[in-house]
């Protein structure tokens, strides 16, 4: 059913790829006029008869019609995706964030934010298994901001998966903390989530983190969370970097020049240098790296999310080798690996 209205769906194999097609009752019936002469036999089965097709060389067509051999499949089976947050059951964090109500429907309204949520907690999900349940996990959100990620973390490890769990949220903005710490008192969560004042490039802890996550914290902001976290020997990092300006005004090549001098293209040019320089160095300090697509209509719609599970130190060198090379061909010194390795100049 597609907005009360019955449909058919039909799904052509060809070779390795199948295409899907919804038709109405209408477009149904010229589909099948169009497509049964190409087959010699065919097999409709409904819920009153089956009907056996047959075509001739002439393209004459017999049809044999037959007892029903299939139930009537219910209409309200439409699939619902699995979704890890499920729509119509009650997560707390959502009903006070005004995603869903106090029954846990989802508020039409607010679909694409909860499908949003999803997706993060499904690139969570991904990884939850580098993570030990039984020791206990900390995570450290930098620039945690209105924190509705921090709390479908909390949610997910602790609620879904009954994890052992700390989570520290991490932000500049005093007002923004203070909602976050009430609200984490409201929902009984206070012992295990909390919300911190302060600078990533300050912050300091004694209790081994685990996780890092930085969503959306501004251009440099990033590097130093990755820095921490590497420091840390964080096992896993979320990061998703956003307005990457730092290598704008230093990326150079006179062979890049048709791109570089547009000042649109070199933005985006340079922010992606930004972000596979990151992705290098990680690769480099052990971490198993990968760069996903995340969509968040809060911020700017398309981000990429840096996800690393520290490994083991596979190739190095050579990942350092090949860091340096690209960083001279395109005369960059960024800030990640400054902040790593303070002494180096260049
Ligand atoms: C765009 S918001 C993102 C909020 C949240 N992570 C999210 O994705 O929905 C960025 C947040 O990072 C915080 N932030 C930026 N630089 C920071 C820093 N150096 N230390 C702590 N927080 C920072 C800002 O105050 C802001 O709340």
């Amino acid at each position: 059913m597609i907005k009360n209205q019955r449909h058919y769906q039909v799904t052509e194999q060809r070779g390795q790829q199948a295409i899907h097609h919804n038709f109405n009752d209408k477009e149904c019936q010229e589909y099948l006029k169009d497509h049964l002469p190409l087959y010699k036999q065919t097999l409709i089965n409904t819920a009153e008869a089956d009907f056996q097709v047959l075509v001739n060389k002439k393209q004459l067509m017999t049809i044999l019609k037959k007892a029903p051999s299939k139930k009537l499949v219910s209409l309200d089976h439409n699939r619902q995706k699995q979704y890890l947050l499920e729509d119509g059951k009650v997560a707390p964090f959502l009903v006070h964030l005004g995603i869903m109500n106090s029954m846990g429907k989802v508020h039409p309204q607010k679909m694409d934010k909860f499908r949003q949520i999803n997706r993060f907690l499904e690139m969570v999900d991904d990884v939850s298994g580098d993570l030990d349940p039984k020791k206990g996990i900390h995570i450290v959100d930098f620039g945690c901001g209105k924190a509705y990620l921090t709390f479908a973390l909390y949610h997910y490890f602790k609620v879904l998966k009954g994890f052992q769990i700390k989570i520290t949220g991490l932000d500049l903005k005093a007002d923004v903390i203070r909602q976050c710490q009430k609200l984490s008192s409201d929902l009984g969560y206070a012992d295990e989530l909390q919300f911190i004042l302060g600078d990533i490039k300050d912050y300091a802890t004694d209790d081994p983190v685990d996780m890092m996550v930085s969503l959306h914290a501004c251009d440099m902001a990033t590097d130093a969370a990755l820095e921490k976290a590497v420091r840390w020997g964080a096992k896993v990092i979320l990061c998703v970097p956003c307005c990457q300006h730092e290598l704008f005004n230093q990326v150079e090549n006179q062979d890049l020049k048709p791109l570089l001098k547009h000042g649109i293209l070199k933005e985006r040019f340079a922010a992606l240098v930004t972000d596979a320089a990151r992705a290098q160095l990680l690769e480099a300090q052990g971490y198993h790296t990968q760069i996903l697509e995340f969509i968040d209509m809060e911020h700017t719609p398309k981000n990429l999310l840096i996800r690393a599970v520290k490994k083991s130190h596979k190739n190095a060198q050579q990942l350092l080798e090949e860091y340096k090379q690209f960083k001279s061909t395109l005369h960059i010194n960024p800030a990640f690996e400054r902040l790593m390795n303070p002494q180096s100049t260049s």
